[in-house]
């Protein structure tokens, strides 16, 4: 057998930020036509790695060989002329321009993409069409769900002359329908020959889709395994450096009281919702990307308006047409998309932390900044918060570290209710754990969850009763006993 070579080395890799050494002599090598799935924990340095390779970051030490040679790269511009192409991790569309402008964005000059508006948006409409997206080119970016964007970015990646392609968390807000198209996507690349490097922390697609996985902890590169010699269990030990049990632990209380009562809830994106929250419950939403969860819960939070429904807090009639309301009535929510909803980048980790609950430290009208960082601190480790400190901008975190931030600033809130829309998305296996862990203890304190979540089996092993949402409208709510699998499918998609 004649030995491959590679398309892609990077070794030595040196990267570091003030306070955090974010890569320490990490490698990666990439055969032509092969998936090579990247793998680490939230802030491991995986994002750190493809914006080295990417020309976002300048590497410190270290060198990157394309087919054998060595290459500098100190620019997006210099990146793409090697063929690299990268789908970052937070989606950087232009929410102003149409589908077909954001897909041909910068590429309008390059010779052989010189070509007419008429037949951008006749390409753009195949790839969509191609990909099942109900989508029309010309349609504004703005119009369209986090699930969609993402899909648009990795057509935008694609429709390229790349030779490697990165993949940042490609799938965090796709249906599975969609992950399918995607995989589909991905095999066809490979026969071209094109190299993609792939990071997600769902395990279970490394079996679908990769053929090596390199794993990486605390900026370290750890070990590379071929996907068919290794086992999740083993993956994971290498990820974390221990052992993990089993990390839905739920102690089911008995919940009685109604706490939170929808009545014939609707708008224009939802249809007659009605359902209870009981004291102390964690209340399961399933449903396929596109049913309606995320758009019921914005419109009890009164980020979307209502037509027409009640909404009740322990009996009362409650009138909510602002997040403050909602605030005000002891419901939290801790958004889907954090970028645009949860998160001050620009604000330090304890900023962000206390926003919601500042009015607690104030005592004749001063701040109270050591009870202030006391219970910044407190949330931080709680959820483990990987940061330099407090004080370390919230935009420099990792994404799954930034979803953290997002959660502890709701929990400082002590909300009565609690809403989690994807709570544990880019958050890895670890962490994921914690935040059960915290979920659990909540409920067990008597606040009541409402988690919408894609992910079936953390549905099932957190939920006391589950909700199934099927175009924007519930069609079904099933007891623990009753909630698997393949009910929860069988309700979620129309049959
Ligand atoms: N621009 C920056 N300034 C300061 N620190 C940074 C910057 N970018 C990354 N870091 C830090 O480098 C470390 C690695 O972050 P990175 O985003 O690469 O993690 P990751 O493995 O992609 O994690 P996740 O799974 O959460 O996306 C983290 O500690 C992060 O806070
Ligand atoms: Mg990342």
């Amino acid at each position: 057998m004649s030995e491959r070579s590679f398309l892609l080395e990077m070794n030595g890799i040196h990267k570091s930020f003030p306070g955090v050494h974010a890569l320490d002599n990490v490698h990666l090598d990439l055969y032509p036509g092969e998936v090579h799935a990247l793998l680490g924990e939230n802030g491991a340095g995986k994002s750190t790695l493809i914006k080295v390779l990417g020309g976002i970051y300048t590497k410190d030490e270290g060198e990157i060989l394309i087919d054998g040679k060595k290459v500098e790269i100190n620019s997006v511009k210099d990146a793409e002329k090697y063929g690299i192409s990268i789908i970052h991790q937070e989606i950087v569309l232009v929410p102003e321009m149409s589908i077909s402008d954001n897909i041909f964005l910068g590429k309008e000059e390059g010779s052989s993409f010189m070509i007419s508006r008429a037949a951008m948006e006749k390409k753009t409409q195949e790839l969509l069409d191609s990909f099942n997206m109900g989508l029309k080119a010309t349609q504004l970016v703005s119009s369209l769900n986090i699930a969609q964007q993402q899909m648009v970015e990795i057509i935008r990646s694609t429709f390229s002359e790349a030779k490697i392609i990165v993949m940042d968390e490609p799938t965090s807000s796709l249906s599975d329908k969609e992950v399918d198209a995607l995989f589909n996507t991905i095999r066809d690349l490979k026969k071209q020959g094109i190299g993609i490097i792939y990071i997600s922390h769902r395990m279970s697609e490394l079996d679908q889709i990769a053929d090596r996985v390199s794993v990486y902890r605390d900026g370290k590169y750890i070990a590379t395994k071929t996907v068919k010699d290794t086992t999740v269990d083993e993956l994971i030990t290498l990820m974390v450096g221990r052992q993990m049990g089993n990390y839905y632990n739920r102690d089911y209380n008995e919940c009685k009281e109604t706490i939170l009562e929808v009545r014939n809830l609707s708008n224009k994106n939802v249809h007659n919702v009605s359902f209870e929250l009981k004291k102390g419950e964690i209340l399961g939403f399933a449903g396929l990307v596109g049913a309606g969860r995320t758009e019921t819960m914005r419109a009890i939070f009164g980020m979307d308006p209502k037509d027409s429904g009640e909404i009740l807090i322990e009996g009362k009639p409650v009138n909510i047409t602002s997040s403050k309301d909602a605030l005000a009535a002891g419901i939290g929510l801790v958004p889907e998309s954090r970028r645009e909803e949860g998160i001050f980048p620009d604000q330090s980790i304890k900023f962000n932390e206390t926003m919601k609950v500042l009015s607690e430290f104030i005592k004749n009208m001063r701040v109270d900044a050591k009870k202030e960082t006391e219970i910044a601190q407190k949330y931080a480790d709680e959820l483990s918060v990987k940061a330099p400190g407090l004080y370390t901008l919230v935009g420099n975190l990792s994404g799954g570290n930034q979803q953290k931030v997002v959660i502890a600033s709701w929990l400082a809130a002590k909300p009565k209710i609690l809403i989690m829309d994807e709570p544990t998305r880019g958050i890895d296996i670890g962490a994921k754990a914690e935040i059960y862990a915290i979920m659990n203890e909540l409920a067990k304190t008597g606040v009541s969850i409402i988690m919408v979540s894609s992910e079936l089996p953390e549905v099932i092993g957190m939920s006391d009763r589950v909700v199934v949402m099927r175009s924007g409208e519930i069609s079904a709510v099933l007891d623990r006993s009753e909630a698997d699998q393949v009910t929860i499918m069988k309700n979620a998609v129309n049959i």
